[in-house]
Protein backbone atom coordinates (compact mmCIF):
# COMPACT_ATOMS: atom_id res chain seq x y z
CA UNK A 1 0.00 0.00 0.00
CA UNK A 2 1.60 3.16 -0.87
CA UNK A 3 -0.56 5.76 1.18
CA UNK A 4 -3.90 6.29 2.24
CA UNK A 5 -6.37 8.82 0.86
CA UNK A 6 -5.82 11.89 0.53
CA UNK A 7 -1.95 11.19 1.12
CA UNK A 8 0.05 13.60 -1.37
CA UNK A 9 2.16 9.76 -1.46
CA UNK A 10 -0.52 8.26 -2.75
CA UNK A 11 -0.29 6.86 -6.06
CA UNK A 12 -4.12 8.42 -6.45
CA UNK A 13 -2.33 11.79 -5.99
CA UNK A 14 0.34 11.02 -8.31
CA UNK A 15 -1.96 9.77 -10.95
CA UNK A 16 -4.37 13.21 -10.63
CA UNK A 17 -1.09 15.00 -11.09
CA UNK A 18 -0.46 13.12 -14.40
CA UNK A 19 -4.23 13.44 -15.45
CA UNK A 20 -4.04 17.57 -14.62
CA UNK A 21 -1.17 17.38 -17.87
CA UNK A 22 -3.87 16.31 -20.53
CA UNK A 23 -7.14 16.37 -18.82
CA UNK A 24 -8.84 20.14 -18.21
CA UNK A 25 -9.28 19.48 -14.46
CA UNK A 26 -7.90 16.27 -14.94
CA UNK A 27 -11.04 14.11 -15.09
CA UNK A 28 -13.43 14.28 -18.21
CA UNK A 29 -16.64 13.59 -15.67
CA UNK A 30 -16.54 16.78 -13.30
CA UNK A 31 -18.29 14.23 -10.88
CA UNK A 32 -15.72 12.06 -10.08
CA UNK A 33 -13.83 15.24 -9.03
CA UNK A 34 -13.43 15.37 -5.15
CA UNK A 35 -10.98 17.30 -2.95
CA UNK A 36 -8.20 17.64 -2.81
CA UNK A 37 -7.93 14.77 -5.45
CA UNK A 38 -9.92 11.87 -6.83
CA UNK A 39 -9.62 8.31 -5.87
CA UNK A 40 -8.72 6.42 -8.38
CA UNK A 41 -10.03 2.92 -8.90
CA UNK A 42 -8.00 -0.34 -9.50
CA UNK A 43 -11.51 -2.41 -9.23
CA UNK A 44 -14.38 -3.58 -8.16
CA UNK A 45 -16.13 -6.74 -6.71
CA UNK A 46 -19.57 -6.79 -5.25
CA UNK A 47 -20.55 -3.97 -2.83
CA UNK A 48 -16.75 -3.00 -2.81
CA UNK A 49 -13.91 -1.33 -4.90
CA UNK A 50 -10.19 -1.55 -3.79
CA UNK A 51 -8.24 1.79 -5.09
CA UNK A 52 -4.57 1.95 -6.77
CA UNK A 53 -3.26 2.12 -3.19
CA UNK A 54 -5.35 -0.75 -1.77
CA UNK A 55 -7.69 0.97 0.32
CA UNK A 56 -11.17 -0.19 0.12
CA UNK A 57 -13.85 1.54 0.10
CA UNK A 58 -18.07 -0.09 0.41
CA UNK A 59 -19.58 1.81 -2.57
CA UNK A 60 -22.51 3.61 -1.47
CA UNK A 61 -22.33 5.31 -4.84
CA UNK A 62 -22.57 2.66 -7.63
CA UNK A 63 -21.26 4.85 -10.23
CA UNK A 64 -24.05 7.33 -9.87
CA UNK A 65 -27.14 4.68 -9.51
CA UNK A 66 -26.09 2.90 -12.89
CA UNK A 67 -24.75 -0.25 -11.05
CA UNK A 68 -27.78 -2.99 -9.40
CA UNK A 69 -26.41 -6.11 -9.33
CA UNK A 70 -22.62 -5.13 -7.93
CA UNK A 71 -19.48 -4.54 -9.30
CA UNK A 72 -17.97 -7.42 -11.72
CA UNK A 73 -21.45 -9.01 -11.49
CA UNK A 74 -20.39 -13.14 -12.87
CA UNK A 75 -23.27 -13.51 -14.99
CA UNK A 76 -22.90 -9.78 -16.49
CA UNK A 77 -19.42 -10.63 -17.40
CA UNK A 78 -19.90 -13.97 -19.18
CA UNK A 79 -22.63 -12.36 -21.31
CA UNK A 80 -19.91 -9.91 -22.46
CA UNK A 81 -17.05 -11.92 -22.78
CA UNK A 82 -19.34 -14.50 -24.92
CA UNK A 83 -20.40 -11.62 -27.14
CA UNK A 84 -16.55 -10.61 -27.15
CA UNK A 85 -15.63 -13.09 -29.00
CA UNK A 86 -18.23 -12.64 -31.38
CA UNK A 87 -17.24 -8.71 -32.24
CA UNK A 88 -18.15 -5.48 -30.14
CA UNK A 89 -19.65 -3.13 -32.93
CA UNK A 90 -21.11 -3.69 -36.32
CA UNK A 91 -23.14 -2.00 -38.81
CA UNK A 92 -26.31 -4.18 -38.74
CA UNK A 93 -29.15 -5.36 -36.27
CA UNK A 94 -28.81 -8.12 -33.73
CA UNK A 95 -30.98 -9.82 -32.32
CA UNK A 96 -29.79 -9.25 -28.25
CA UNK A 97 -31.29 -5.37 -29.06
CA UNK A 98 -34.96 -7.32 -29.84
CA UNK A 99 -34.48 -9.56 -26.78
CA UNK A 100 -33.41 -6.86 -24.11
CA UNK A 101 -36.42 -4.73 -26.15
CA UNK A 102 -38.60 -7.19 -25.24
CA UNK A 103 -37.99 -7.61 -21.82
CA UNK A 104 -38.80 -3.96 -21.01
CA UNK A 105 -41.61 -3.77 -22.91
CA UNK A 106 -42.80 -6.82 -20.76
CA UNK A 107 -41.94 -5.07 -17.71
CA UNK A 108 -43.90 -1.80 -18.03
CA UNK A 109 -47.00 -1.46 -19.08
CA UNK A 110 -46.86 2.09 -20.61
CA UNK A 111 -43.76 0.35 -22.74
CA UNK A 112 -45.40 -0.06 -26.21
CA UNK A 113 -42.78 0.28 -28.26
CA UNK A 114 -38.91 1.62 -27.15
CA UNK A 115 -35.33 2.79 -29.00
CA UNK A 116 -32.33 2.72 -27.55
CA UNK A 117 -29.42 4.93 -27.68
CA UNK A 118 -26.03 5.80 -25.40
CA UNK A 119 -27.07 7.64 -22.46
CA UNK A 120 -29.70 9.33 -20.06
CA UNK A 121 -29.03 12.84 -21.88
CA UNK A 122 -29.52 11.28 -25.04
CA UNK A 123 -32.68 9.76 -23.93
CA UNK A 124 -34.10 12.66 -22.41
CA UNK A 125 -32.97 14.83 -25.74
CA UNK A 126 -34.74 12.71 -27.82
CA UNK A 127 -37.71 12.33 -25.58
CA UNK A 128 -38.34 16.00 -25.70
CA UNK A 129 -37.69 15.75 -29.68
CA UNK A 130 -39.94 13.16 -29.74
CA UNK A 131 -42.82 14.99 -27.85
CA UNK A 132 -41.65 18.07 -29.80
CA UNK A 133 -42.43 16.44 -33.27
CA UNK A 134 -45.40 14.33 -31.97
CA UNK A 135 -47.23 17.82 -31.11
CA UNK A 136 -45.23 19.81 -33.25
CA UNK A 137 -44.92 22.75 -30.07
CA UNK A 138 -41.44 23.42 -29.29
CA UNK A 139 -42.44 24.31 -25.19
CA UNK A 140 -41.75 21.96 -22.31
CA UNK A 141 -42.22 22.63 -18.93
CA UNK A 142 -39.99 21.01 -16.43
CA UNK A 143 -39.07 21.18 -12.54
CA UNK A 144 -36.64 23.26 -10.95
CA UNK A 145 -33.60 22.05 -9.37
CA UNK A 146 -34.12 18.91 -11.61
CA UNK A 147 -31.35 16.50 -13.51
CA UNK A 148 -31.98 15.59 -16.80
CA UNK A 149 -28.32 15.19 -18.31
CA UNK A 150 -26.64 18.03 -19.74
CA UNK A 151 -28.76 19.18 -23.03
CA UNK A 152 -29.50 22.86 -22.52
CA UNK A 153 -33.14 22.16 -22.32
CA UNK A 154 -33.42 20.18 -19.61
CA UNK A 155 -30.49 21.49 -18.06
CA UNK A 156 -32.79 24.32 -17.54
CA UNK A 157 -32.67 26.09 -13.65
CA UNK A 158 -30.73 23.28 -12.72
CA UNK A 159 -28.90 25.68 -10.57
CA UNK A 160 -30.97 28.39 -9.72
CA UNK A 161 -30.19 29.70 -6.41
CA UNK A 162 -32.35 32.53 -4.02
CA UNK A 163 -30.48 35.80 -6.22
CA UNK A 164 -32.22 34.71 -9.63
CA UNK A 165 -35.14 32.16 -9.10
CA UNK A 166 -37.76 34.31 -8.73
CA UNK A 167 -41.07 33.39 -6.75
CA UNK A 168 -42.04 29.70 -5.50
CA UNK A 169 -45.05 30.10 -7.42
CA UNK A 170 -43.70 31.55 -10.58
CA UNK A 171 -40.18 29.97 -11.08
CA UNK A 172 -37.61 32.17 -13.32
CA UNK A 173 -36.06 29.96 -16.39
CA UNK A 174 -32.13 29.77 -15.61
CA UNK A 175 -30.01 28.90 -18.33
CA UNK A 176 -27.47 26.31 -16.56
CA UNK A 177 -24.34 26.25 -19.14
CA UNK A 178 -22.95 29.74 -19.74
CA UNK A 179 -23.41 30.55 -23.59
CA UNK A 180 -26.71 28.38 -23.38
CA UNK A 181 -28.81 29.84 -25.76
CA UNK A 182 -31.44 32.88 -24.69
CA UNK A 183 -34.28 31.39 -26.33
CA UNK A 184 -33.99 29.18 -23.92
CA UNK A 185 -36.10 30.93 -21.86
CA UNK A 186 -38.96 31.47 -23.72
CA UNK A 187 -38.80 27.58 -24.65
CA UNK A 188 -38.89 26.08 -21.26
CA UNK A 189 -40.67 26.89 -18.43
CA UNK A 190 -39.99 26.13 -14.57
CA UNK A 191 -42.22 24.94 -11.93
CA UNK A 192 -41.42 23.47 -8.03
CA UNK A 193 -41.60 20.29 -7.80
CA UNK A 194 -45.07 18.95 -5.44
CA UNK A 195 -46.58 22.39 -6.23
CA UNK A 196 -50.43 21.52 -7.44
CA UNK A 197 -51.75 25.49 -8.24
CA UNK A 198 -48.34 26.34 -9.73
CA UNK A 199 -47.98 23.45 -12.33
CA UNK A 200 -51.54 23.79 -13.34
CA UNK A 201 -51.57 27.70 -13.59
CA UNK A 202 -48.00 26.97 -16.17
CA UNK A 203 -49.78 23.98 -18.30
CA UNK A 204 -52.65 26.20 -18.91
CA UNK A 205 -50.46 29.14 -19.54
CA UNK A 206 -48.18 27.64 -21.94
CA UNK A 207 -51.34 26.13 -23.39
CA UNK A 208 -51.41 25.09 -27.17
CA UNK A 209 -47.50 26.19 -27.30
CA UNK A 210 -46.82 22.63 -25.01
CA UNK A 211 -45.19 19.54 -26.07
CA UNK A 212 -44.15 17.91 -23.13
CA UNK A 213 -44.16 18.48 -19.21
CA UNK A 214 -40.86 16.73 -17.97
CA UNK A 215 -40.35 14.90 -14.79
CA UNK A 216 -38.48 12.35 -12.44
CA UNK A 217 -40.76 10.46 -9.53
CA UNK A 218 -38.08 10.92 -7.40
CA UNK A 219 -35.96 13.14 -8.59
CA UNK A 220 -32.40 13.25 -6.39
CA UNK A 221 -31.38 17.32 -6.75
CA UNK A 222 -34.53 18.31 -5.41
CA UNK A 223 -33.92 16.18 -2.34
CA UNK A 224 -35.39 12.76 -3.04
CA UNK A 225 -38.66 14.04 -1.86
CA UNK A 226 -41.58 11.74 -2.11
CA UNK A 227 -43.82 12.62 -5.10
CA UNK A 228 -47.44 13.89 -3.75
CA UNK A 229 -50.27 12.13 -5.37
CA UNK A 230 -52.27 15.73 -6.39
CA UNK A 231 -49.49 16.57 -8.38
CA UNK A 232 -48.91 13.33 -10.51
CA UNK A 233 -53.40 13.91 -10.48
CA UNK A 234 -52.63 17.46 -11.35
CA UNK A 235 -49.87 16.79 -14.39
CA UNK A 236 -51.77 14.16 -15.85
CA UNK A 237 -55.12 16.20 -16.31
CA UNK A 238 -53.88 19.49 -16.89
CA UNK A 239 -51.12 18.10 -19.64
CA UNK A 240 -54.02 15.83 -21.28
CA UNK A 241 -56.46 18.87 -21.51
CA UNK A 242 -54.13 21.05 -23.73
CA UNK A 243 -53.06 18.28 -25.69
CA UNK A 244 -49.32 18.02 -24.10
CA UNK A 245 -47.23 14.68 -23.39
CA UNK A 246 -46.41 14.09 -20.32
CA UNK A 247 -42.82 12.61 -20.18
CA UNK A 248 -40.99 11.20 -17.05
CA UNK A 249 -37.23 10.58 -16.72
CA UNK A 250 -36.70 7.02 -15.41
CA UNK A 251 -32.93 6.88 -15.58
CA UNK A 252 -32.42 6.83 -12.19
CA UNK A 253 -35.85 5.85 -10.29
CA UNK A 254 -35.84 2.54 -12.77
CA UNK A 255 -34.32 0.66 -10.13
CA UNK A 256 -36.79 1.21 -7.91
CA UNK A 257 -39.17 -1.88 -8.96
CA UNK A 258 -38.81 -4.58 -11.82
CA UNK A 259 -41.66 -1.65 -14.26
CA UNK A 260 -39.64 1.00 -12.98
CA UNK A 261 -41.09 3.95 -10.70
CA UNK A 262 -44.41 4.43 -12.65
CA UNK A 263 -45.20 1.12 -11.35
CA UNK A 264 -45.64 2.49 -7.87
CA UNK A 265 -46.48 6.06 -8.51
CA UNK A 266 -49.38 6.47 -11.01
CA UNK A 267 -47.58 8.63 -13.29
CA UNK A 268 -49.34 6.87 -16.89
CA UNK A 269 -45.95 8.39 -19.01
CA UNK A 270 -46.87 8.90 -22.66
CA UNK A 271 -43.03 8.88 -23.17
CA UNK A 272 -40.38 7.51 -20.68
CA UNK A 273 -36.31 7.84 -20.67
CA UNK A 274 -34.58 5.25 -19.19
CA UNK A 275 -30.81 4.16 -19.15
CA UNK A 276 -28.10 3.36 -16.02
CA UNK A 277 -29.17 -0.05 -14.96
CA UNK A 278 -30.56 -1.50 -18.17
CA UNK A 279 -26.81 -1.23 -19.44
CA UNK A 280 -25.58 -3.75 -17.08
CA UNK A 281 -22.63 -1.50 -16.53
CA UNK A 282 -22.03 -0.08 -19.99
CA UNK A 283 -23.00 3.11 -21.63
CA UNK A 284 -27.21 2.79 -22.53
CA UNK A 285 -30.02 5.11 -22.86
CA UNK A 286 -33.59 4.45 -24.41
CA UNK A 287 -37.03 5.87 -24.86
CA UNK A 288 -40.15 4.18 -24.85
CA UNK A 289 -43.63 4.36 -24.52
CA UNK A 290 -47.27 4.47 -26.27
CA UNK A 291 -46.70 3.30 -30.10
CA UNK A 292 -48.72 6.31 -31.85
CA UNK A 293 -45.82 8.69 -30.18
CA UNK A 294 -42.91 6.28 -31.01
CA UNK A 295 -43.91 6.32 -34.48
CA UNK A 296 -41.91 9.74 -34.59
CA UNK A 297 -39.11 7.64 -35.17
CA UNK A 298 -40.75 5.57 -37.78
CA UNK A 299 -39.20 6.32 -41.64
CA UNK A 300 -42.34 5.60 -43.31
CA UNK A 301 -41.01 3.96 -46.95
CA UNK A 302 -37.87 5.57 -47.55
CA UNK A 303 -39.14 8.73 -46.11
CA UNK A 304 -37.31 10.58 -43.14
CA UNK A 305 -38.46 9.69 -39.96
CA UNK A 306 -40.36 13.05 -38.36
CA UNK A 307 -37.34 12.51 -35.47
CA UNK A 308 -34.18 10.72 -37.41
CA UNK A 309 -32.31 8.78 -34.56
CA UNK A 310 -28.97 6.82 -34.97
CA UNK A 311 -25.81 6.50 -33.17
CA UNK A 312 -22.36 5.04 -33.75
CA UNK A 313 -22.61 2.77 -30.93
CA UNK A 314 -26.43 2.60 -30.76
CA UNK A 315 -27.72 -0.82 -29.65
CA UNK A 316 -24.60 -1.94 -29.53
CA UNK A 317 -24.52 -6.36 -28.72
CA UNK A 318 -21.88 -5.83 -25.76
CA UNK A 319 -23.84 -3.05 -23.99
CA UNK A 320 -27.60 -5.25 -25.22
CA UNK A 321 -25.93 -8.10 -23.89
CA UNK A 322 -24.99 -6.73 -20.47
CA UNK A 323 -27.95 -5.03 -20.25
CA UNK A 324 -29.99 -8.33 -20.74
CA UNK A 325 -28.09 -10.22 -18.06
CA UNK A 326 -28.48 -7.73 -16.09
CA UNK A 327 -32.22 -7.21 -16.27
CA UNK A 328 -32.84 -10.90 -16.29
CA UNK A 329 -31.36 -11.31 -12.60
CA UNK A 330 -33.71 -8.70 -11.37
CA UNK A 331 -36.24 -10.71 -10.21
CA UNK A 332 -38.98 -9.56 -8.25
CA UNK A 333 -37.00 -10.84 -5.06
CA UNK A 334 -34.01 -8.86 -5.99
CA UNK A 335 -36.02 -5.46 -5.88
CA UNK A 336 -37.68 -6.86 -1.99
CA UNK A 337 -33.66 -7.10 -1.42
CA UNK A 338 -32.99 -4.06 -2.53
CA UNK A 339 -36.08 -2.59 -0.19
CA UNK A 340 -34.65 -4.20 2.61
CA UNK A 341 -31.45 -3.06 2.19
CA UNK A 342 -32.14 0.53 1.62
CA UNK A 343 -34.97 0.46 4.90
CA UNK A 344 -31.98 -0.68 7.38
CA UNK A 345 -30.02 2.14 6.09
CA UNK A 346 -32.61 5.09 6.69
CA UNK A 347 -33.68 3.58 9.75
CA UNK A 348 -30.23 3.11 11.02
CA UNK A 349 -29.88 7.02 9.64
CA UNK A 350 -32.49 7.88 11.83
CA UNK A 351 -31.25 6.49 14.53
CA UNK A 352 -28.22 7.72 14.82
CA UNK A 353 -29.23 11.18 14.07
CA UNK A 354 -31.21 10.84 17.08
CA UNK A 355 -28.62 9.48 19.13
CA UNK A 356 -25.59 11.77 17.68
CA UNK A 357 -27.90 15.18 18.44
CA UNK A 358 -27.46 16.29 15.05
CA UNK A 359 -30.33 17.97 13.07
CA UNK A 360 -29.94 15.76 9.97
CA UNK A 361 -32.81 13.98 7.92
CA UNK A 362 -32.73 10.78 4.89
CA UNK A 363 -35.41 10.81 2.16
CA UNK A 364 -35.40 8.02 -0.23
CA UNK A 365 -36.91 4.76 -1.16
CA UNK A 366 -35.71 1.26 -1.93
CA UNK A 367 -31.76 1.43 -2.90
CA UNK A 368 -31.44 5.07 -3.08
CA UNK A 369 -31.38 7.28 -0.01
CA UNK A 370 -30.59 11.37 0.21
CA UNK A 371 -28.52 12.63 3.46
CA UNK A 372 -29.43 16.60 4.63
CA UNK A 373 -27.62 18.45 7.15
CA UNK A 374 -30.74 19.86 8.41
CA UNK A 375 -34.64 19.02 8.92
CA UNK A 376 -35.87 21.47 6.86
CA UNK A 377 -39.10 19.66 5.19
CA UNK A 378 -38.57 18.84 1.87
CA UNK A 379 -40.84 19.06 -0.60
CA UNK A 380 -38.95 20.39 -3.44
CA UNK A 381 -35.81 22.47 -4.68
CA UNK A 382 -35.34 24.91 -2.49
CA UNK A 383 -35.97 23.31 0.59
CA UNK A 384 -33.31 20.63 0.05
CA UNK A 385 -30.90 23.28 -1.75
CA UNK A 386 -27.68 23.49 0.64
CA UNK A 387 -26.38 27.28 1.66
CA UNK A 388 -22.83 27.32 1.39
CA UNK A 389 -22.32 26.09 4.98
CA UNK A 390 -24.33 22.92 4.54
CA UNK A 391 -22.19 22.02 1.07
CA UNK A 392 -19.23 22.57 2.90
CA UNK A 393 -20.69 20.14 5.36
CA UNK A 394 -21.80 17.53 3.20
CA UNK A 395 -18.15 17.35 1.37
CA UNK A 396 -16.36 17.33 5.03
CA UNK A 397 -18.83 14.18 5.68
CA UNK A 398 -17.96 13.01 2.28
CA UNK A 399 -14.34 13.14 3.39
CA UNK A 400 -14.58 11.72 6.82
CA UNK A 401 -16.52 8.94 5.23
CA UNK A 402 -13.62 7.68 2.63
CA UNK A 403 -11.53 7.79 5.70
CA UNK A 404 -13.55 5.04 7.11
CA UNK A 405 -13.86 2.81 3.67
CA UNK A 406 -17.19 4.60 2.76
CA UNK A 407 -17.31 5.99 -0.72
CA UNK A 408 -20.60 8.44 -0.80
CA UNK A 409 -21.24 11.17 -2.76
CA UNK A 410 -20.82 14.60 -2.46
CA UNK A 411 -23.74 16.57 -2.19
CA UNK A 412 -25.48 13.53 0.57
CA UNK A 413 -27.06 10.87 -2.52
CA UNK A 414 -26.53 7.70 -1.20
CA UNK A 415 -26.73 4.01 -3.18
CA UNK A 416 -26.90 0.84 -2.79
CA UNK A 417 -26.37 -2.16 -4.72
CA UNK A 418 -27.82 -5.77 -4.70
CA UNK A 419 -24.05 -7.17 -3.57
CA UNK A 420 -24.24 -5.05 -0.33
CA UNK A 421 -24.38 -7.66 3.07
CA UNK A 422 -26.08 -7.09 6.31
CA UNK A 423 -22.27 -6.70 7.17
CA UNK A 424 -21.96 -4.01 4.86
CA UNK A 425 -25.14 -1.93 6.08
CA UNK A 426 -23.41 -2.66 9.97
CA UNK A 427 -20.30 -1.27 8.39
CA UNK A 428 -21.69 1.84 6.88
CA UNK A 429 -23.84 2.49 9.75
CA UNK A 430 -20.47 1.96 12.29
CA UNK A 431 -18.94 4.37 9.97
CA UNK A 432 -21.71 7.48 9.77
CA UNK A 433 -21.23 7.18 13.25
CA UNK A 434 -17.73 7.58 13.94
CA UNK A 435 -18.20 10.66 11.45
CA UNK A 436 -20.76 12.29 13.31
CA UNK A 437 -18.64 11.84 16.52
CA UNK A 438 -16.14 13.55 14.24
CA UNK A 439 -18.44 16.26 13.18
CA UNK A 440 -19.69 16.90 16.84
CA UNK A 441 -16.39 17.28 18.15
CA UNK A 442 -15.84 19.79 15.32
C1 LIG B 1 -32.47 11.62 -13.60
C2 LIG B 1 -31.36 11.63 -14.61
N1 LIG B 1 -31.64 11.85 -15.90
C3 LIG B 1 -30.68 11.85 -16.84
C4 LIG B 1 -29.37 11.62 -16.51
C5 LIG B 1 -28.31 11.62 -17.56
O1 LIG B 1 -27.84 10.32 -17.76
P1 LIG B 1 -26.38 10.05 -18.36
O2 LIG B 1 -25.39 10.42 -17.31
O3 LIG B 1 -26.38 8.59 -18.71
O4 LIG B 1 -26.26 10.92 -19.57
C6 LIG B 1 -29.02 11.38 -15.17
C7 LIG B 1 -27.63 11.13 -14.79
O5 LIG B 1 -27.25 11.06 -13.64
C8 LIG B 1 -30.04 11.40 -14.19
O6 LIG B 1 -29.76 11.21 -12.90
Amino acid sequence: MSGSYPESSSKSAELYNRARRVIPDGASRSTVLIKPHPVYVAEGEGAWVTDVDGNRYLDCNNNFTSIILGHADPQVERAVQAQMKKGTAFSFATELEIELAELLCARTPSFEKIRFCNSGTEAVMGMIKAARAFTNRAKIIKVEGSYHGTYDHAEASLGSDPSNWGSVARPETVPYAQGAPKSLTEEVRVISFNDVEGARKAIAEVGDELAAVLVDPMPSRVGMPQVEQEFIVALREATRSVGALLILDEVITYRLASGGAQTIYPFDPDLTALAKIIGGGFPVGAIAGREEVMNVFTAMQGDRAAVPSGGTYTANPITMAAGLACMKELQKGAFSRLEIVGQMIRSGLRELFDSSGLDWQVTGAGSLFRIHPHRRPIRSYRDAMHSSDESQLMLDFQQLLLEREVYFSGYGMGCLNLATSDLDVEHFLTSVNDTFKAIVAK
